[in-house]
């Protein structure tokens, strides 16, 4: 069955992720992240916020993914507000993909989707050394609103970086 594309970069489709692709994710989790989780996790975070765990698929091989949730909570971006907000918690792209714009469109789908769900920002966690990653946030508009020591297992410190999302 033709799953429905969400976005097109090139001959890469960005569509939502199903259940069959789960494998494929956490095959591109293995070589791309040291962080990794539970079979259960990804299953979890799909059927609670299918809307914006997307994959990029080149050819029908899949090549990238983020899995986000969207929680309530106290503002990244105004402060003292309670706030709707998107949280990435994983993207990534195998490295024979990368600096193509696949992350950028992984990134942006899901903050339209985040959208329709009311968001009204989004955050995340990123290594302090991950400097990739920083740059692509910081070009989609992210700004730094705070470092959290000792966030990774590895003892590294993440920064948290927040956006405001289109309304
Ligand atoms: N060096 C400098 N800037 C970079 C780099 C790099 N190696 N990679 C991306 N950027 C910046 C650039 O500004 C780039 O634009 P440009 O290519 O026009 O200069 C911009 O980000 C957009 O890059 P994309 O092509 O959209 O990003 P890509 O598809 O390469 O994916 C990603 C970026 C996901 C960070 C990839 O490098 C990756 O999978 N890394 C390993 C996994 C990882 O670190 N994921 C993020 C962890 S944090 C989290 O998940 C919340
Ligand atoms: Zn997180």
């Amino acid at each position: 069955m033709q799953k429905a594309v969400v976005a097109r970069l090139g001959d890469y489709e960005i569509r939502r992720c199903d259940r069959e692709d789960i494998p494929s994710v956490i095959e591109v989790n293995m070589k791309t992240l040291p962080e990794h989780y539970s079979d259960y996790f990804y299953y979890e975070i799909l059927s609670e916020f299918p809307e914006t765990f997307l994959i990029a698929e080149l050819h029908g091989d899949l090549v990238g993914y983020i899995m986000c949730r969207v929680e309530y909570g106290f503002s990244h971006v105004k402060r003292l507000a309670l706030a709707r907000k998107g949280h990435v918690v994983s993207v990534a792209v195998i490295d024979e993909h990368r600096r193509k714009g696949v992350g950028t469109s992984l990134l942006l789908a899901s903050q339209s989707e985040m959208t329709k769900r009311s968001a009204t920002e989004c955050y995340l966690e990123v290594r302090v050394s991950n400097a990739e990653a920083i740059a692509l946030y910081e070009r989609v508009g992210y700004k730094v609103t705070g470092r959290l020591e000792n966030y990774y297992r590895d003892g590294e410190a993440a920064l948290v970086m927040a956006t405001q999302l289109a309304k």
